[in-house]
């Protein structure tokens, strides 16, 4: 199975953004570079980097490793009907993306966006995005290590798997104060609220005064 790390940032008061519709990015105005190298240092030794198709509407990232020496891993984007903006960054600056769409998503999307340079378009799922089926395409791809930086919805989907084998969370140290910002996990419609999961804390640093904690499973900390 695909090694899978989840990788976000939180405010104090547990959103991932300033507010609803705020860019994500503007976190990244709380910590320095050192904090900056070992985030792209971690891009770096993956081989495949996701986020869900919210996280490219409305923050339209780059996902590649520009502060630190690396190879960019492989952009991956979930986006169950092919709904992405077709001037998004990862559509066009010539590097690949692989977007993965149900097998309900129009030809035409499709299409549109698998004419993108460097752009593979493939489908999983029935309505939806399969994210268990998805991690086995992948695999037998030869790929075996994962970075998943949201958005809420696709991690809560994610941990819902029970696939997630590390999580790593970057405190950033301020209070936002916005209720509507997006919480780290957000039930899709009609899914239900994840169980209980237990993790064990098993590093925790300061870097650019953001505290850095990094997570394993109970069961696999403990082998
Ligand atoms: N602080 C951080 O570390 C960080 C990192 C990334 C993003 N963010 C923030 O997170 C917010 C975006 O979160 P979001 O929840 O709106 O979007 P998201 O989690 O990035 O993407 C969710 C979308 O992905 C598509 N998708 C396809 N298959 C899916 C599946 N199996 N499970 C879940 N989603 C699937 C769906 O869109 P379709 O219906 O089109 O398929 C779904 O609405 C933004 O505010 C962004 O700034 C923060």
């Amino acid at each position: 199975m695909i090694e899978i790390t989840t990788l976000s940032e939180l405010t104090i008061d547990g959103k991932l953004s300033l507010g609803a519709g705020a860019s994500s990015k503007d976190l990244f105005d709380f910590y320095g570079d050192d904090l900056r190298a070992w985030f792209h240092g971690q891009r770096a030794k993956c081989d495949a980097i996701m986020v869900g198709a919210g996280t490219v509407r409305n923050d339209d990232p780059e996902l590649t490793v520009r502060h630190a020496e690396g190879p960019n891993p492989l952009r991956i984007v979930p986006a169950s009907m092919g709904r992405l903006p077709l001037g998004s960054r990862l559509l066009n600056d010539g590097l690949p993306t692989l977007v993965v769409v149900s097998r309900a998503a129009p030809e035409a999307a499709v299409a549109a966006l698998a004419a993108k340079p460097q752009v593979e378009v493939i489908r999983c799922g029935e309505a939806r995005v399969d994210l268990v089926e998805l991690m086995d395409m992948l695999y037998a791809r030869g790929l075996r290590s994962l970075i998943v930086e949201g958005g809420s919805r696709l991690l809560h989907s994610l941990f819902a798997t029970g696939l997630v084998s590390q999580i790593i969370i970057k405190h950033i140290p301020v209070i936002t104060g916005a209720a509507d910002a997006p919480t780290y996990l957000r039930a899709e419609e009609g899914h239900a609220p994840l169980s209980l999961s237990r993790w064990r804390l098993t590093e925790l640093f300061v870097k650019s005064g953001v505290g850095v904690s990094i997570y394993r499973p109970l069961k696999l900390a403990a082998e």
